[in-house]
């Protein structure tokens, strides 16, 4: 895995950015993962920039999310694909319909979790994925346990993850516990990976992460060590911990 540690968030999302920009510019027609939670937002709003200011052009890239809350529909305020729309879809010239975020009101998720691996493939697969990690190691909706999904589907949400994403909800009996969450196959089939971290919250899963040497479900951004191609982006805070 390479590292690479910045001073600031703003240089964190920067960094990202202009990996987007290069594999975009490389291939017009690229498979964008994307990933929500709070750290992205950065690289979302100087995507955006770079759109507005120098015609960063995303008309023929499509993007396939990593997840959505069960039980939410797309314009709850709550839900991912709500967060894609106002953070990034919104505000550059991608064609609504070449973007896909997982149906939190499907009827079968596994037949629909699937399709969307299916679709994922069809596409031609994801070119550049983007990750964030969990306080408990998660990636997407992928929880610590003894087994982890290959498959996009049906995950439930660790007491952890349900606390830590209280803060978005009007209270934490209001956070959904269940989610569809690319899995940790579907994932890992990206040809390149970037990992984000932002400040003292993920130190300590990132000392677990780089420290090791090892994987383990009980943290699943560890498989991410066997990935030939993955680029964690950090601050200088979310590093802190490693090599203690
Ligand atoms: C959520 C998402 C993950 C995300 C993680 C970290 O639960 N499912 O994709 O990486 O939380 O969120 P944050 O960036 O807000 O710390």
């Amino acid at each position: 895995m390479k590292t690479i540690v910045t001073k600031s968030y703003d240089e964190m999302s920067k960094t990202a950015a202009d990996m987007f920009e290069t594999e975009i510019g490389n291939n017009p027609e690229l498979v964008l993962g994307l990933a929500t939670g709070s750290t992205p937002i950065g690289t979302y709003k100087e995507l955006v920039r770079r759109h507005i200011e120098k015609g960063l052009d995303f008309s023929r890239t499509k993007s396939f999310n990593l997840d959505e809350y069960v039980g939410l529909s797309g314009d709850n305020p709550n839900s991912y694909r709500h967060f894609m729309n106002e953070h990034l879809f919104n505000h550059i010239n991608i064609e609504k319909e070449n973007t896909h975020v997982p149906d939190g009101l499907t009827e079968n998720p596994e037949a629909y979790g699937k399709k969307y691996d299916q679709m994922i493939l069809e596409s031609g697969g994801i070119g550049i994925q983007l990750l964030g990690i969990g306080s408990n190691g998660h990636i997407a909706f992928n929880e610590p346990d003894e087994e982890l999904p290959v498959e996009t589907g049906l995950v439930e949400l660790s007491e952890q993850t349900v606390e830590d994403n209280a803060r978005f909800f009007q209270s934490v009996e209001h956070v959904p516990t269940q989610a569809i969450s690319m899995g940790m196959g579907s994932i890992m089939k990206a040809e390149k990976i970037i990992i984000l971290a932002s400040g003292e919250g993920k130190s300590e899963v990132l000392s677990e992460l780089l420290n090791r040497g090892k994987v383990t479900s009980r943290i699943p951004a560890t498989f991410l060590l066997l990935h030939p191609d993955v680029t964690l982006i950090c601050d200088e805070e979310a590093y802190s911990g490693v090599n203690r």
